[in-house]
């Protein structure tokens, strides 16, 4: 038996977030505060260019973390796949991007494009305590939930014994200041409603990993 395509989704927490989320939330605040027509006033979505826009040390050192992390799971996703021998790889953020929400906006299910590993960053959000308090959203207040491979086809959602290992189909997962959550881009996500006493603020971000040398998985094709 062999049990085919993982779905690799990692959860780290950064170790530096008391001193980088103070500072990145008075930043971002001032950006929401420059574009008030920008969406409704419970739910605020940046441009996806952060990158070029933010010169923080704050921020270069938060993406100097995330893009840790996402080598560490691109290199262990890919141990079977990358090519034998030394590769020197460039990891890029082709989209970086912050969401302000509150008021039980929520962000409906979607992937990310143009780019191989996405992820979130929490930098704001009520612990999960007081999130669960909330009368009618409980322990689903402000989580980010994501569909797994199978959730598609289980037509019917049919089920008996022999797919009960298939039945898993969703992941919750509870969100907290200063925890990242990575995920292959193409994986269908939501973030659920979310009704706190603090906003919710979250720095998104899509990468994309390139060999020097070309991608080429297969080195001996054609030769
Ligand atoms: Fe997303």
């Amino acid at each position: 038996m062999q049990a085919l395509w993982p779905v690799p989704i990692d959860v780290q927490r950064c170790p530096e977030a008391a001193d980088i989320n103070p500072v990145l939330i008075r930043a971002l605040t001032a950006i929401r505060a420059m574009e008030p027509e920008r969406g409704p006033a419970n739910f605020y979505a940046s441009a996806d260019d952060l990158i070029s826009r933010i010169r923080l040390p704050e921020f270069e050192a938060l993406l100097k973390f995330i893009a840790g992390a996402v080598q560490n799971l691109a290199k262990q996703s890919n141990a079977q796949a990358w090519p034998p021998g030394k590769l020197s790889l460039d990891l890029q953020f082709v989209g970086c991007w912050f969401q302000i929400q509150n008021g039980q906006a929520f962000h409906d299910v979607h992937s990310h494009g143009n780019c191989s590993w996405s992820g979130v960053y929490y930098l704001q959000i009520d612990s999960a305590e007081q999130r669960c308090r909330h009368t009618t959203l409980g322990n689903m207040n402000g989580v980010t939930r994501f569909y797994g491979p199978y959730t598609q086809f289980q037509a019917g959602a049919y089920m008996d014994m022999g797919n009960a290992y298939l039945q898993n189909s969703s992941l919750d997962i509870q969100p907290d200041e200063g925890m990242l959550v990575l995920f292959p881009s193409y994986l269908p996500h939501k973030a659920m409603a979310y009704e706190g006493i603090k906003d919710r603020i979250i720095i998104s971000f899509n990468a994309q990993i390139n060999a020097r040398s070309g991608n080429q998985i297969h080195p001996y094709a054609g030769a």
